[in-house]
């Protein structure tokens, strides 16, 4: 339950989105493209609130927000740095010299910064916090929005469950739950208690061990009363895009509007890039080769994602009666535990292509840096080289010129959001460290 409590912090901060269109703009201008093309693009309009998350009942506490924010950017709580990957500070882009504890943080590999992804570590493919993750960071703005899966594989089903990792993982903080709940108790005990009552971090949590996981101490277990949900925080200016559709026809340029085109006609790309956030939130296989420094070799993607969360092993999911404050709406689980393997094969996540120009590397193994080798890949129909599974029959050669595939580069790039901006909540801006 103490991974709850925990979990809630990040999750409301990671639930940030980008900012709602002003309401009553009348579009009353006449772009460049036809009224059909214009309405094919305002259902990717991102003034629609992520859906809610019945699984994660403190909806809408902004002091819980103000934790996670704080959560977000500690780094106390995490453990050694590992030997042989980390030599000195910035070396590969290290944050400091093994066995050094203390350096890594959520925002190490998705800084606010870089579009909430990492462009901080080398090779610039996956991410290096203890020790080197196996797939690339993707972004976490607009998290929230996915209505259940995070990670590339949808290993988890709620950003509640998703939170809880890091933390844990050997190549990100390499720390444990004893650690982050002595450093709650040390540095955030009056935020902490301040959204889940007082005495929920007790003075007895002193005399525990300074390291431990759950079920090493009966005490430690039912320590921390539970609960999280999410808040809102609409908190950067409009993208040109979000502009564009709103009825400024000037806020993206000529090739921007023409890479528009090609993004909802011929190169097909709203077969999986489509709604507010520009992803089905599906799995697909698009033929991304397998390959790279650090990278997991044969990657089975969502065959994995699925394994690990259905395995009778794992708690930390909607249907949870221990963790979940919602456990009716898990139904899902059973369609997956039915879902044979060899379909899964090589699947990995859509992600949303808001920011996109910002969070290079691309794909789940950062295979390519820059978004012209990505939209390369989709002109010759995938990839040469070597995948799992099979990949999906939308995939097909495009037949695009040079030109057409800058246009569609430009299109990508007017998805940025603006700058941050402050909120009710946030005063700073959400971002402000
Ligand atoms: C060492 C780098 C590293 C650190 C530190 C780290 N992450 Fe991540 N994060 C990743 C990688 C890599 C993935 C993708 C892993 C995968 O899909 O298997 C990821 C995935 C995610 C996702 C899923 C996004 C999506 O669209 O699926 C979220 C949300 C997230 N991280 C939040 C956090 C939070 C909150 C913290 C701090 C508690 C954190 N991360 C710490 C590297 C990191
Ligand atoms: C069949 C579904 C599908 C179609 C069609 C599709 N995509 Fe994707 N896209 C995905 C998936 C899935 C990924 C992640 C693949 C991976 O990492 O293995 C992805 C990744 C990307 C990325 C990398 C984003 C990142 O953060 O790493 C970009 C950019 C992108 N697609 C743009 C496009 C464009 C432009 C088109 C049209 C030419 C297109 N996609 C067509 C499903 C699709």
């Amino acid at each position: 339950m103490q991974d709850r409590a925990l979990s809630s912090g990040f999750s409301r901060f990671v639930r940030w989105s980008s900012l709602a269109l002003a309401a009553g703009v009348a579009c009353t201008q006449r772009g460049p493209l036809s009224d059909e093309e214009m309405d094919r693009l305002r259902a990717f309009s991102a003034a629609v609130a992520p859906p809610p998350d019945t699984s994660n009942a403190f909806a809408d506490n902004p002091a819980a927000a103000r934790l996670g924010k704080k959560l977000y950017y500690a780094t106390g709580y995490s453990g050694a740095l590992l030997a042989p990957y980390n030599v000195a500070e910035g070396v590969n882009g290290a944050l400091g010299a093994a066995p050094q504890s203390g350096r890594v943080s959520c925002k190490s590999c998705h800084d606010p910064a870089t579009g909430g992804a990492d462009r901080r570590s080398q090779p610039n493919a996956t991410s290096l916090g203890a020790g080197y993750t196996g797939r690339n960071a993707p972004t976490v703005i607009n998290a929230a929005y996915s209505p259940l899966w995070q990670f590339w594989d949808g290993r988890a089903d709620s950003l509640w469950a998703q939170a809880l990792s890091p933390p844990e993982g050997l190549a990100e903080c390499n720390s444990n739950r004893l650690r982050v709940v002595h450093f709650l108790r040390e540095t955030l005990k009056e935020d902490f208690e301040g959204v889940f009552g007082v005495g929920a971090l007790p003075d007895s949590i002193a005399a525990l061990p300074p390291d431990g996981t759950p079920g090493d101490n009966g005490a430690f277990d039912n320590l921390v009363p539970d609960d999280a949900k999410e808040i809102v925080n609409r908190a950067f200016e409009p993208s040109p895009f979000d502009r564009f559709i709103a009825g400024d026809s000037e806020a993206m340029s000529p090739a921007a509007i023409r890479g528009a085109r090609l993004f909802i006609g011929h190169a097909g790309c709203t077969e999986c890039h489509r709604g507010p956030m520009f992803t089905d939130f599906s799995f697909h296989n698009v033929g991304v080769p397998q390959t790279g420094e650090h990278v997991t070799p044969d990657d089975a993607g969502r065959a994995d994602g699925v394994a690990a969360l259905t395995s009778t092993a794992y708690l930390f999911r909607r249907d949870s009666t221990v963790y979940s404050d919602d456990t009716t709406q898990a139904a899902y689980l059973g369609d997956l535990r039915g879902a044979a393997p060899d379909d899964l094969r090589g699947l990995f996540k859509t992600p949303t292509l808001r920011n996109v120009a910002r969070t290079a590397p691309y794909m789940h193994d950062g295979v390519y840096q820059t978004l012209w080798d990505v939209v390369n890949q989709y002109n010759f129909g995938g990839t040469t080289g070597q995948y799992e599974g099979v990949r999906d029959p939308a995939i097909a050669p495009l037949m695009l010129t040079d030109a057409e595939l800058g246009d569609l580069v430009e299109f990508l790039r007017a998805l940025d959001d603006g700058p941050a901006l402050p909120t009710d909540d946030f005063p700073d801006g959400l971002i402000a460290e």
